[in-house]
């Protein structure tokens, strides 16, 4: 065989090399020391883009806090990076040592990835292929000091592409995926996909949640089912998944969130719902082991 000449793109060899092939299985070793080390691996999932998968893993991490658990969140969309304005981190710098990239730990201790970190400017776009991407959720995965923590809870992007595989093909024993929809046709329809998605993989679905299911009029105190109803507990029932909870529109919890403020410290009809929700998480997740 001839010498390796770092040039992949180009080599006969590519997926065969036996070097790129050493690598990978380095990496997989990491990953598996660094997530053996992290009691439970949470995705949140959604086919549609804009449902609340990133409003749903802040809120999550928060009310976990809260009860005390150590908690992490690896943001990993890579195409647009949400968590560190959730948490009202933005701009702030990983420290990168021998031993790994030392995540941002935010106000309420929750540590915390994202490629968002590492960018000049928050205007910046990523403009990667898929190849690189996957290449940056793996390395969040295998380099990331995250340490011991009670739950890690990864943010994806909507669909059901390469960071999604990623995700779910690399984290062994991962816990399942949590599926978060609006409750129209439309959305349900994509859910139904990273559902599937799931089953195909071989990881558990732990529910679903049904988000921006409802309104009440600050003015007139009437619900508004802006996106209709019952999608969520439909698609739930069809699948033999559980249902577990809805999350109504609240405009409170949208400012908090544009602030940085999980939505689950504000005292407001959201904040009860997400409260229920995370305790129906938690006693599926640990009343099982
Ligand atoms: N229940 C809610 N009440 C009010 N605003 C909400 C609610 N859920 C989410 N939002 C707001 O809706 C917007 C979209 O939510 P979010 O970013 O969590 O969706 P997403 O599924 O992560 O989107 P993307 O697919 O782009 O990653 C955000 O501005 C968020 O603050
Ligand atoms: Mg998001």
């Amino acid at each position: 065989m001839s010498e390796c000449d770092g040039k992949c793109d180009t080599c006969s060899l590519k997926n065969s090399c036996p070097d790129t092939k050493k690598i990978i299985e380095q990496q997989n070793a990491r990953i598996r020391e660094n997530m053996g080390k992290i009691k439970h691996k949470i995705v949140i999932l959604s086919g549609k883009g804009g449902v609340g998968k990133s409003t749903v893993t802040v809120n999550l991490a928060a009310a976990l806090n809260m009860m005390g658990k150590k908690v992490g969140v690896l943001d990993a969309d890579i195409h647009g990076p949400n968590i560190p304005k959730m948490f009202g981190v933005e701009g702030l710098q990983p420290m990168a040592s021998p031993a790994g990239i030392f995540p941002i730990t935010t106000p309420q201790g929750i540590k915390t990835i994202s490629i968002e970190y590492f960018l000049p400017s928050e205007s910046t776009p990523v403009v990667w292929r898929g190849p690189k991407v996957s290449g940056a959720v793996r390395q969040f995965l295998s380099d990331v000091v995250w340490g011991e923590l009670d739950y890690l809870l990864i943010d994806t992007p909507p669909g059901s592409g390469d960071v999604q595989l990623t995700i779910l093909q690399s984290i062994p024993d991962i816990d399942g995926a949590i599926i978060v929809t609006t409750p129209e046709d439309v959305a349900v329809l994509d859910a139904k996909k990273s559902i599937t998605m799931a089953k195909m993989l071989n990881v558990p679905i732990l529910g679903i949640i049904e988000n921006m299911s409802g309104f009440v009029c600050p003015h007139c105190n009437k619900v508004v089912d802006v996106f209709g109803k019952g999608g969520g507990e439909k698609a739930a029932k069809e699948f033999g998944a559980e249902f577990l909870g809805r999350i109504p529109l609240d405009v409170k919890a949208r400012e908090a969130s544009d602030k940085g403020i999980p939505m689950v410290l504000l005292d407001c009809k959201a904040s009860e719902e997400f409260k229920k929700i995370v305790n129906r998480i938690t006693e599926k997740i640990e009343g099982k082991k």
